[in-house]
């Protein structure tokens, strides 16, 4: 087995393997085509729910069309930004995840922007449970995402050590901007 990644997915796979999040709750913050909550799903078990967010009406249709294909039901997808996550959750979440950017084959005009991203994830880790993760991936080269990165990183940065862990993975030896992975956690 190989023990150092190549793919975001990868890292992103390992968390949520290592999470415990069986009978959990967790919130997608950008649906796209359901491909992350689709993997949160097959770990949360019958008990668990998980609540996504997206802006586009196909993002939602399509992961709609998708959850509903392999037979879940307890999930509920909103049509609408993530930085309104608190007028729709109120509970402890124990994995929140940000894919950022623009939804693959579509209009790639539409993509997060760094003051809802980052007001989001201030909403998020409200709701994050003492054992939860909060996961961020960050892409460059779609318009805005330079500022959005860099706006991020500063937020991240600044986030008070002594509430919580913040850890950055980067693909160190790629060319052409690799995603960066953020994780965040409570300091227990
Ligand atoms: C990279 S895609 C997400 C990929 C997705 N997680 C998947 O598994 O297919 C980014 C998504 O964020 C959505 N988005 C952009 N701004 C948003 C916002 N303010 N609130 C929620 N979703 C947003 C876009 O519409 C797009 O579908």
């Amino acid at each position: 087995m190989r023990l150092v990644n190549s793919k975001y997915y990868e890292i992103v796979n390992e968390i949520i393997e290592n999470a415990n999040l069986n009978g959990k709750k967790c919130i997608d913050a950008t649906l796209g085509n359901g491909n992350d909550s689709l993997k949160l799903l097959s770990h949360l078990g019958e008990d668990g729910f998980l609540y996504g967010f997206d802006i586009q009406d196909i993002a939602i249709e399509n992961s709609e069309k998708l959850l509903n294909k392999h037979n879940y039901t307890n999930y509920k997808l909103i049509k609408d930004s993530h930085d309104n996550l608190d007028k729709y959750i109120k509970d402890e979440v124990e994995l929140v995840i940000f894919n950022l950017g623009y939804l693959p084959r579509a209009n790639k005009k539409i993509v997060t922007k760094a003051n809802s991203t980052i007001s989001a994830i201030e909403k998020s880790l409200e709701l994050l449970s003492d054992t939860g993760v909060l996961i961020v991936v960050s892409y460059l080269g779609h318009e805005g995402s330079f500022e959005e990165r860099s706006s991020l990183e500063k937020f991240l940065k600044n986030i008070d050590q002594h509430k919580f862990l913040v850890e950055k993975r980067e693909f160190f030896n790629q060319v052409n901007t690799p995603p960066i992975v953020y994780l965040v956690a409570k300091r227990c």
